[in-house]
């Protein structure tokens, strides 16, 4: 697909959409020439063969990847927010007896196919946990080499995101970044700031409680000026004051690597996310592993504390439109 188009055509059955997804690799380009990805009522191939799976909007077609072993991802219901937390990049490069940066650098080759596989596949926002509050404790040529990344995936990535319509945002104690990492992010996200195809949210010397915590003292300095009533703080104005949440409640949090933990990641917006833990370690994630995530998510029973799904008006709708969950929030979901 033409970099920069705005729709395509599915080249079995010729329905037109806005986005094609892809970045399946080559072992899915072969599967999709043996014949196993077909087109259909339900099914697209585009221009690039096995890397089209995704939603061709306002074509009839949903279901868009097939084959042995590979998921069906469908485009309705897809999780509108998708939040990663990046793990084992460290193990990786220790497995290989390579120093952990090596790990880091392949890490960022992840970030760009995973980035690239949300966008084809029409996820609107992206948050990946790319450097914690924590994280500023690693030792120093580590933390040298995560900024220097950061600041090459930036300027190689300007083009690709401003080119697809990305808006690219940082949350976290950004005031606390190298000069040269500001020097080239700052940039980006003002330059980006009206792009509304995808949300692609970099967490950056972040935390969850911290963030929440800096939400609390906004309300707190309101109350003290008197413009605020302490009765009237509740969980959507304190949500819209939670950066993380600004691109809709989390639907999906994934974390690879095989650490079951959230690790201080999105704690407000992931109130009702579905948790989709895998073992592959972060520089080995690719398109696929997104697909086997979102598969997994769709086929879960999403009840915001209600008894039935079938009660929730539309799949999403419940977390989205406001910064917090309109079911009810005093029981297990
Ligand atoms: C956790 O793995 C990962 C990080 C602390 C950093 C994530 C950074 C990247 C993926 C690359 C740079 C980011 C961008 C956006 C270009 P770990 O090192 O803790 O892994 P371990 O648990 O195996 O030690």
């Amino acid at each position: 697909m033409t970099r920069g188009m705005a729709g395509t055509v599915c080249r079995g059955c010729n329905a037109s959409g806005r986005l094609t997804p892809g970045g399946a690799g080559a072992a899915a380009t072969a599967r999709a020439r043996r014949g196993r990805v077909a087109p259909g009522p339900d099914r697209h191939i585009d221009d690039d063969g096995a890397t089209a799976r995704g939603p061709l909007r306002g074509s009839a077609c949903t279901v868009v990847l097939t084959g042995p072993a590979v998921p069906v991802v469908r485009a309705r219901n897809l999780p509108r927010h998708v939040g990663i937390i990046m793990d084992g990049n460290g193990r990786w490069a220790q497995l290989r007896g390579l120093a952990r940066p090596a790990g880091h650098r392949k890490g960022s080759d992840a970030v760009r196919r995973t980035v690239r596989a949300a966008r084809r596949l029409g996820v609107p926002a992206l948050t990946l946990y790319a450097f914690s509050e924590q994280n500023w404790t690693r030792p120093i040529d580590e933390v040298s080499a995560l900024m220097a990344l950061l600041v090459e995936f930036l300027q190689s990535e300007r083009d690709e995101i401003l080119d697809n319509g990305i808006r690219l945002r940082a949350i976290g104690r950004i005031e606390r970044l190298p000069p040269d990492v500001r020097a080239v992010l700052d940039p980006l996200v003002a330059d980006s700031a009206s792009n509304t195809r995808m949300i692609l949210t970099l967490a950056l010397s972040y935390g969850g409680r911290e963030e929440i915590a800096d939400a609390a003292r906004k309300l707190a300095e309101r109350v003290a000026e008197g413009s605020l009533a302490p009765r009237d703080i509740d969980e959507h104005l304190l949500g819209g004051l939670v950066p993380s949440s600004m691109p809709g409640d989390l639907d999906l949090l994934v974390r690879t690597g095989g650490e079951l933990r959230i690790s201080n990641f999105l704690l407000w917006a992931a109130a009702y996310a579905e948790l989709h833990f895998t073992d592959r370690l972060w520089p080995e994630f690719g398109a696929e592993d997104l697909y086997v995530a979102i598969e997994a998510y769709q086929a879960r029973d999403r009840r915001f504390g209600r008894v039935s799904s079938s009660d929730v008006a539309s799949p999403g709708e419940a977390t989205h439109g406001c910064n917090g969950p309109t079911a009810p929030t005093d029981g297990p979901a």
